[in-house]
């Protein structure tokens, strides 16, 4: 990077740092950058495409030595005037491109899995957004364990937006048609307190009447009522992995692509209970 000019900065790119997914992740970013005497930008990209080329480019201008980025609509062919190593993290965009994330289809397939072990009988599921691969990967986890279930209809998947109020507003429209749902695994932690509220709203008691249960194990999930049982991922792990892998590709550019996948947990909480 000396020969092209460094300016000892690298570059977050992250859709909402609103979202308590993002802020552990990017002091992750930021405690392993700063040990190698980096500085760190951070961008909020609203998951908007023009927002993501218009800071890709102007930070490759300003020559930052490299991008971390969690996007949803980044492909190869918008990377070819960016001279800087680049690594996904959380949502995987090219086999090309290195990436860090969790196994989310098998913790998917953990989350409804357990819904069923625990008594449920008709499980529905909030996605995320359509465009982002984790999103993709929790939807083929929950098929895995019910799409060959008798009552399964494809009324029971519902799309969301990994935001607060689009899982507020599904939910009440979901449960108030089908009455008979007991079990939702909801594509993230910030849509399943949406739910809470959702559910609060139609005086439907959580877990009595319908067990909950997320993915990402923010810390919010530990202050509702009820608390959120979830899938736990390593955030704050995913975040360091990926700026340990961009340092090594920024001192040595030449050094394989590398997909590095980690574990999640399931974490269980007052938001399930078992059906007698
Ligand atoms: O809550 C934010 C979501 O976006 C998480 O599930 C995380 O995996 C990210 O993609």
């Amino acid at each position: 990077s000396l020969f092209k000019g460094s300016s000892k900065m690298i570059a977050l790119f992250v859709p909402d740092i609103k979202n308590p997914f993002f802020p552990e992740l990017a002091r992750a970013v930021e405690d392993v950058t700063n040990q190698y005497g980096y500085t760190f930008v951070l961008c909020n990209t609203d998951d908007n495409h023009e927002k993501e080329i218009t800071y890709l480019n102007a930070l490759t201008q300003k020559s930052v030595d490299g991008f971390i980025m969690v996007s949803s609509t980044i492909c190869e062919r918008h990377l070819e005037h960016v001279t800087s190593p680049i690594i996904s993290l959380d949502r995987r965009f090219s086999s090309n491109i290195s990436s860090v994330t969790v196994n989310n289809r098998k913790g998917a397939r953990e989350a409804t899995a357990y819904l069923q072990s625990i008594g449920c009988k008709k499980i529905a599921h909030i996605c995320g957004p359509q465009t982002a691969s984790n999103s993709k990967d929790r939807l083929k986890g929950y098929l895995d364990v019910v799409k060959y279930e008798a009552w399964f209809h494809s009324d029971f998947i519902v799309a969301g937006d990994y935001r607060f109020k689009s899982s507020y507003e599904v939910t009440k429209d979901l449960l108030t048609k089908h009455k008979d749902i007991d079990g939702l695994f909801v594509a993230n932690d910030l849509m399943a307190v949406g739910v809470l509220k959702a559910a609060e709203s139609l005086n439907m008691n959580i877990p009595e009447q319908l067990s909950v249960i997320g993915f990402d194990g923010i810390p919010l999930g530990l202050t509702t009522t009820p608390s959120l049982t979830t899938i736990q991922q390593p955030i704050y792990e995913i975040g360091s992995r990926a700026a340990q892998i961009l340092l090594e590709l920024i001192d040595h550019p030449e050094q394989q692509v590398i997909h590095e996948e980690l574990e999640v947990t399931l974490i269980e909480r007052d938001s399930t209970k078992r059906r007698e």
